[in-house]
């Protein structure tokens, strides 16, 4: 039998992180994820592009569309689904609040 346990980890209060901001952050695990303050919130991805491991901390932000700066392709924030000429889908990671205080499932 498979027992599936979630894992929540604190990331703090992130009040620091402007609209349109993105910050790397590394998780006690080890894994990086990018946080991203969007006009419609706080998001969470994987920090690495999926095509050749590109930093995505280094793209672009353009409401909720990110761009990879090495060969442009594009995901849609909010789901992680590929726009453009991208082949891939970006990991998307769920965040909650509590206390004020964010939380990422990772
Ligand atoms: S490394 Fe990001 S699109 Fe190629």
């Amino acid at each position: 039998m498979t027992v599936l346990v979630e894992v929540w980890q604190s990331l703090g209060k992130l009040d620091d992180l402007a609209v349109g901001e993105m910050r790397e952050v590394a998780l006690p695990s080890g894994k990086l994820v990018l946080l991203i303050r969007s006009e419609s919130g706080l998001r969470a991805c994987c920090a690495d592009c999926p095509h050749q491991a590109t930093p995505l901390a280094e793209g672009m932000l353009d409401g909720n569309v990110l761009t990879c700066p090495l060969h442009f392709w594009q995901w849609n924030i909010e789901t992680g689904e590929e726009m453009g000429v991208a082949e891939a889908p970006l990991e998307i990671f769920e965040l909650r609040q509590e206390n004020g205080k964010w939380l990422i499932r990772a």
